[in-house]
């Protein structure tokens, strides 16, 4: 695509449509716009905007539309591929300004909001009226669901409540001509046509920017357990996992964490936790509903099938306290990886009873390329994020050598039924190795739903494909 810069008068037509407070062009003022949280990659969008309703974000899109500006959408930047970066520079279109939750419909449990509300606003928002959305990614406290949608965002509570996908029922999307659409309808079910709604779910800003979402809610569970169990192995906790299900309990978090990770955390977070020698992997399992005896029982039965994976012991929290010292243990798992080395991040997902082939695996690829990994994730979803650290490895093995390794990991993961991101998004950094789970005719099916919704190319460029 032959993209064109941003010229002084087409800058000062932006300025006119969004106002000067809303336009940013000094370096200083890109850069909070330049990253996300991959990695250490930094591109310079030429220019951002913050426009404050869909109207502005519509009539930069036809500007840019007619004079081949490439548009990069960015939520809060916490994602994981570099699907907001603005990599052809162009235009950085911020949706922070579209903040307001619109109203919270207690009569048909659903709620409209912009695409810039932080999640876990949301979430306290729904609370206060006695409602639950329970998709809550480890960045809830920053991330917009304008970019959860985008993602197709899970987090730790999908494997009983299901992803974003299940709680979208209608979208605002302005598409990159211009043209403002509702998606859908905000009904429970949807026999209209082509289910443009989900199409627009984890399609990571590449075919129209999310400006409004009509959100479904469900009665708040008012009783939790939550548990910690040990493991003297890798293998064994992840082959818990799916005995866990077959005693016919759901829990409502099922996640995995290796030793190091948790380590880590102790060190980065000064975190409170004495770690058991001979003890390589934990299952964090939280069961949740209304009635405690129930999930007393429900507990009883996830500790039979720990036992007989060989659980070393099992932490019962039952104070809130202790709940969220052990989620706080978990959701600063990831940015306790970061800090500790160079690392890179990948996001594989299998069906749950081959996780313990999956994490076999994966070490076994490190032992034979020379890295080191630390995994963690939703075992309960068979999502495991393997965090690969550059720890000792050399620059030049960790520039070339890495690559293979990881292919090999995603070949693993999709021989196993799998596919290479399980909630993170393809965006920049994975999108060489869509060959490996998709043909070129299926590769050639999405680059055509692409050039439908965005014929000049100009949204998103270089992510996916
Ligand atoms: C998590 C993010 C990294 O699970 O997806 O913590
Ligand atoms: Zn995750």
């Amino acid at each position: 695509m032959a993209f064109n810069r941003i010229s002084d008068q087409l800058l000062k037509r932006f300025t006119e449509i969004v106002g000067e407070e809303n336009i940013f062009t000094d370096r200083d003022k890109l850069e909070k716009y330049a990253h996300d949280e991959t990695e250490d990659l930094v591109f310079y969008p030429q220019v951002a905007a913050s426009p404050v309703n869909a109207g502005q974000i519509s009539e930069l899109l036809k500007l840019c539309s007619e004079n081949m500006i490439p548009v990069t959408p960015r939520g809060a930047g916490t994602g994981l591929s570099g699907g907001a970066l603005a990599v052809h520079e162009g235009l950085l279109m911020s949706t922070e300004k579209l903040n307001k939750i619109i109203e919270i419909d207690e009569r048909n449990f659903q709620a409209t909001l912009e695409a810039g509300v932080i999640t876990e606003e949301f979430m306290n928002a729904a609370a206060e009226k006695g409602l639950f959305y329970p998709v809550d990614p480890s960045s809830k406290g920053s991330c917009f669901i304008g970019g959860n949608i985008a993602h197709g965002s899970g987090g730790p509570r999908v494997v009983k409540y299901g992803t974003i996908r299940e709680y979208v029922l209608n979208l605002e999307v302005v598409l990159p001509d211009g043209e403002i659409i509702w998606t859908g309808a905000n009904t429970l079910k949807y026999a209209s046509g082509y289910n443009l709604t989900q199409l627009m779910i984890g399609s990571e800003g590449t075919l129209g920017i999310v400006t409004k979402a009509v959100l479904k809610l469900i009665p708040m569970p008012t009783q939790n357990l939550v548990m910690l169990a040990s493991f003297p192995t890798n293998e064994e906790a992840c082959a818990a996992v799916s005995s866990i299900f077959m005693t016919g309990v759901t829990p409502s978090t099922l996640e995995f964490m290796e030793r190091r990770g948790v380590e880590w955390v102790i060190e980065y977070d000064h975190f409170q936790f004495y770690l058991k020698p001979g003890i390589e992997a934990f299952l964090m399992i939280e069961v949740d509903g209304d009635d405690m005896d129930l999930l007393m029982i429900e507990a009883e039965k996830i500790n039979r099938a720990l036992e007989a994976h060989g659980c070393a012991d099992v932490l019962l929290a039952d104070t809130s306290a202790q709940k969220e010292a052990l989620w706080r243990m978990r959701r600063t798992m990831p940015l306790s990886v970061k800090s500790n080395s160079i690392y890179k991040e990948e996001d594989t997902v299998v069906p749950r009873a081959e996780l313990p082939r999956l994490i076999h695996g994966i070490k076994q690829i490190g032992l034979r390329f020379g890295f080191d990994s630390v995994c963690y994730g939703h075992a309960g979803d068979g999502n495991l994020h393997v965090n690969i650290i550059k720890g000792i490895m050399s620059d030049a093995d960790w520039n070339t050598k890495l690559k293979e390794g990881i292919r090999e990991i995603f070949e693993l993961t999709v021989s196993l039924g799998g596919t290479i991101s399980g909630e993170h998004g393809i965006g920049l950094v994975q999108r060489e190795f869509m060959g490996i789970k998709y043909s070129e005719g299926h590769m050639n099916l999405m680059r055509g739903i692409k050039g439908v919704f965005d014929p000049k190319g100009i949204l998103n460029p270089g992510k996916i494909f």
